[in-house]
C-alpha cells in the first residue's frame, strides 16, 4: 500500500507526565491501523488556568524516553510533533487536526483519546470542524463507557486501565513513584525537581520527622481540595510542603527572619512566641527554597492567624493545616469532611474552630485571627 494511503494518527495531551495509560493507548493504535506516521502532539499550554505543566521541553523530553523504554524507540512512525509548542499559547484541538489535514491531505487522519476524554468531547471547541477533520479513535476505559449521542467515532479493541494523571501528579507531589511511571520518566522528573524532590529534600533536612509528616499530610489534603479550590496543583503543593518551614529552628532564629514589618511584631516575640514560625517560614521559603510566588509567600504567612481578604491558596493551606488526617481531634475531621463539600463552610469553620481553641486555652489571639472572623461574618451577611 501507498504510504500516504495509510492512516495517519494524532495524539494530543499534556503529558505531564508521559505515563504508561498512554503508551497502552498508543501501541494499541500502532498495531490495530498501522498507520503511516504517529504524532504525539505535547501541548504548549492548556486552556484550564489551575493547570501549568511542566515546561514542553521537558515533557517532550520524557514522552520520548518513555516510548524508548516501551520498545518503539527504532520505530520511524513515531514524531513528537512542536505543532502546538511552536504557537506558544492555547492551541485549541480543531486547530491541531486541521494542520495534520493539510499536512496529509490524502490520508485518513485519526485523533486518538480515552473514552473518559470523549464524555467531554460536545464541549470543545469547535466540534463540528474537528469531525470534519479527522475520526475519533477511542480506547474504552472503564467506568467510561458513556457515549455523548451523535458522536461518531471508531472504537479501539482492547480495555484501557484507567489513567488519571491528576491522582498520577499528586502522588509525584507527595514523593510516591507511581507504577504507572517508567523509570526514565521519574529520572527525568527528580533530576529536574518539576514535582519538588528537592524542596522536600530540604525540608526533611530542616524539619523533625513528625513535623516532615505533618507537612506532607497538609500537602495532602491541600492537593486533593485543589482543583475545586481553582488552584494549580503544584503551588498547592509547595505552599502546604512549606507552611511550617521555619517551625523547628530555634526561636532566636526565628525571630531573627522575621522582617520588620511583623503585625505587632513586640507582642508576637512576647505573647505568641511560636507564632513568629509564619513570618520567618515565609522569609526562608523565599531565602532558601528560591520561592518567588507572592501568593505561596502569603500562604505561608497566614496559615496560622489567617487574615481579612486572604486568597484562595491562602485559604487551602490554613484549611490543610488544621483538617488534614494527622490531625485525630473531632473539630479536624468534621472541618475535613466539610471541605470536600464545601470549601467555603470549612474555612469559616476552620477560623471558628482556631479561635475557639485559642480563647478556650486563655492565650493571646493575633488581632488579624479576629479581623478575619469579623470580614466572614460580613462576608456571610453579604
Ligand atoms: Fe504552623
Ligand atoms: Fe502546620
Amino acid at each position: 500500500m501507498p504510504e500516504e494511503k495509510k492512516p495517519v494518527i494524532v495524539y494530543g495531551g499534556s503529558f505531564d507526565p508521559p505515563h504508561r495509560g498512554h503508551a497502552a493507548l498508543a501501541a494499541a493504535a500502532l498495531r490495530q491501523l498501522d498507520p503511516a506516521f504517529f504524532y504525539f502532539v505535547p501541548g504548549f499550554r492548556t486552556p484550564f488556568k489551575d493547570f501549568l505543566p511542566v515546561p514542553y521541553g521537558a515533557r517532550a523530553a520524557m514522552l520520548g524516553a518513555a516510548m524508548e523504554e516501551e520498545g518503539f524507540g527504532g520505530d520511524a512512525r513515531i514524531r513528537i510533533s512542536p505543532f502546538e509548542a511552536q504557537r506558544r499559547r492555547v492551541v485549541y484541538t480543531w486547530e491541531t487536526l486541521s494542520h495534520f489535514r493539510r499536512l496529509h491531505p490524502r490520508s485518513k487522519i485519526f485523533f486518538l483519546m480515552g473514552s473518559d476524554c470523549l464524555e467531554g468531547f460536545p464541549r470543545w471547541r469547535r466540534p463540528g470542524l474537528i469531525l470534519r477533520s479527522a475520526r475519533l479513535l477511542v480506547g474504552p476505559r472503564p467506568g467510561h463507557e458513556a457515549v455523548p449521542g451523535g458522536v461518531p467515532f471508531a472504537r479501539l479493541a482492547g480495555s484501557f486501565p484507567e489513567a488519571d494523571s491528576t491522582g498520577i501528579r499528586a502522588r509525584l507531589f507527595l514523593g510516591g513513584r507511581p507504577a504507572q511511571l517508567r523509570r526514565s520518566v521519574l529520572e527525568l522528573l527528580e533530576k529536574r525537581s518539576f514535582y519538588l524532590s528537592r524542596e522536600r529534600e530540604l525540608l526533611r533536612e530542616l524539619l523533625s520527622p513528625r513535623r516532615y509528616e505533618h507537612s506532607l499530610l497538609t500537602a495532602e489534603l491541600a492537593l486533593e481540595l485543589a482543583g475545586r479550590a481553582g488552584v494549580p496543583q503544584r503551588q498547592a503543593a509547595l505552599a502546604a510542603l512549606l507552611h511550617d518551614c521555619a517551625r523547628d529552628l530555634p526561636l532566636p532564629a526565628q525571630r531573627r527572619l522575621c522582617p520588620k514589618g511583623v503585625p505587632l511584631r513586640g507582642e508576637v516575640f512576647r505573647e505568641a512566641p511560636l507564632l513568629a514560625h509564619v513570618w520567618a517560614g515565609a522569609e526562608l521559603a523565599r531565602k532558601r527554597f528560591s520561592v518567588r510566588d507572592p501568593e505561596v509567600l502569603e500562604a505561608v504567612r497566614l496559615h496560622a492567624t489567617g487574615a481579612p481578604g486572604m486568597g484562595a491558596l491562602a485559604r487551602l493551606v490554613y484549611i490543610s493545616d488544621l483538617a488534614n488526617r494527622g490531625r485525630s481531634f473531632p473539630e479536624a475531621r468534621l472541618v475535613r469532611r466539610l471541605a470536600l463539600l464545601d470549601p467555603e463552610a470549612a474555612f469559616r469553620a476552620a477560623n471558628y474552630v482556631k479561635l475557639v481553641y485559642a480563647f478556650s486555652a486563655g492565650g493571646w489571639v493575633h488581632p488579624l485571627s479576629v479581623a478575619l472572623w469579623n470580614s466572614l461574618r460580613e462576608e456571610k451577611k453579604g
